[in-house]
């Protein structure tokens, strides 16, 4: 039995949570988001959603993953009866079903990277992102992000995803501050800026009942929380790190990308259309493959080069997320079976790909997958990890928060948030997601 796999230092292993973290959600949906839904206002409701709520979800899960130092779905079993690897399972589950539509939209993302240099789809964007989006062109490039995901993966934790990581996620900061301090020099900038940011109380106000339950979803989301990426990373910790500081600075640093990606993105749609284009209200797709692209196409040259950079750092975004959610799996089937690391990540990979197929051939497919793992999937997922922590293995998720931390009182205090407006919240989200779906 060879020795089972460890970060080579703690920035490593916050690296590569914030990779899984810092994803598509937050340069697709995130400002376009906040933007539209009362701004700073909204802001403040997020940063709420993440840290009252998100935060600490994410410590329950690094609790389960660092003290059962095994894979998400054994780690149950291991810390408490094999009854309770259902939990584990549902999360292994939601990960794959999310990987095989994230990898389309990775896809695109290539696409687009090569459609920047070439100005491909300068002409008319959006009858370009018709024509790529689904299709056989979609399945190609689907199966060059899959197997670029599984080959970082194949080299390892330390190896693959800790030095792949390590690039990336320093690069993705950099890029999107570069990025920012050009469109700066746009104008519209400042238009731009106040349209982001100038808080709607009055709208919040208004829509309340629809926006905390967005937001704490996509706090969800964007944290890569109920998937067993978390539990899967924090397995290799070792027991010295401060879980509270960890985890702490992945939220904050998710977040700042989030509100950096607007920095950039809502002042290129300014300067072009001089307000935000209907096609980018909502966010997703139509945001950034039709409003954006179309800003980088009114800048010429320039928007080559800029287009080329900006989705180059959506791409390793999204990769630094994928990767992730392929080692959940992977992570399984190497402690459980003794199977060849690469053989999983490949194999696994080649499956997902089939499965979305379904999703590079027609995106009603992808809005479909989505909206199940967003609404129900992640939320019925995150619940049961609550309740284990929260419940069922409490004493020593407080003991094991609080090792390698040296604040006494954090662990009464989180224990009590998870039993008390962090079930609240889950409880809420779970059943309005349900609701909007089959209400
Ligand atoms: N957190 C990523 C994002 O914001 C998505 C993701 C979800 C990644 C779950 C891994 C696990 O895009
Ligand atoms: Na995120």
């Amino acid at each position: 039995m060879t020795e089972r796999e460890t970060w080579a230092t703690r920035l490593g292993f916050i690296l590569a949570a914030v990779g899984s973290a810092v994803g598509l959600g937050n340069i697709w949906q995130f400002p376009f988001k906040t933007a539209t839904n009362g701004g700073a206002a909204f802001l403040v409701v997020y940063l709420l959603a993440a840290f009252l709520i998100g935060f600490p979800i994410i410590l329950g899960e690094f609790a389960i993953g660092r003290r059962a130092k095994i894979n998400a779905v054994e780690a149950f079993q291991r810390l408490k009866h094999p009854a309770w690897t259902i939990v584990g399972a549902l999360g292994l589950f939601t990960g794959l079903w999310i990987l095989s539509y994230y990898s389309v939209v990775g896809g695109w993302v290539l696409r687009y990277i090569g459609g920047s240099i070439t100005a491909g789809y300068f002409g008319d964007p959006a009858m370009y992102f018709d024509s790529v989006s689904m299709g056989w062109d979609a399945i190609a490039l689907h199966a060059v992000f899959m197997a670029l995901t599984a080959g970082i993966v194949a080299f390892g934790v330390e190896d693959g995803i800790e030095k792949a990581t390590k690039l990336m996620v320093p690069s993705i900061v950099v890029i999107l501050v570069g990025l920012a301090v050009y469109a700066f020099t746009l104008d519209g900038a400042a238009d731009a800026y106040s349209f982001y940011l100038t808080p709607d109380f009055t709208y919040l106000a208004n829509n309340l009942g629809d926006v905390v339950p967005y937001a704490v979803g996509q706090a969800f989301f964007s944290l890569s929380l109920g998937m067993g990426a978390m539990i899967t990373y924090a397995s290799y910790v070792g027991r010295d790190d401060s879980l509270p500081a960890d985890g702490g600075l992945i939220t904050v640093l998710n977040t700042a990308v989030g509100v950096l990606a607007g920095f950039v993105v809502l002042p290129l749609l300014f300067a072009q259309f001089g307000q935000l284009p209907e096609t980018a209200a909502g966010g997703g797709p139509g945001a950034l493959f039709i409003s954006v692209a179309s800003a980088f196409a009114d800048l010429g040259l320039l928007g080559r080069a800029a287009g080329a950079v900006f989705f180059f750092v959506v791409l390793i975004a999204a990769l630094s997320s994928a990767i992730s959610l392929l080692e959940v799996v992977t992570s399984y089937c190497v402690d459980r079976y003794g199977l060849s690391r690469p053989g999983v990540a490949f194999g696994v990979a080649g499956v997902l790909f089939l499965l979305g197929t379904l999703s590079a051939w027609n995106t009603a497919w992808l809005g479909w997958f989505d909206t199940l793992a967003y609404k129900v999937l992640l939320p019925a997922s995150v619940l049961l990890g609550v309740v284990f922590v929260g419940w069922v293995y409490a004493p020593q998720a407080v003991d094991e928060i609080e090792a390698g931390s040296n604040l006494e009182w954090f662990g009464s205090v989180w224990i009590w948030s998870i039993r008390t407006f962090v079930l609240l919240g889950v409880v809420a989200t779970l059943l309005l997601g349900v609701n909007s779906i089959y209400g």
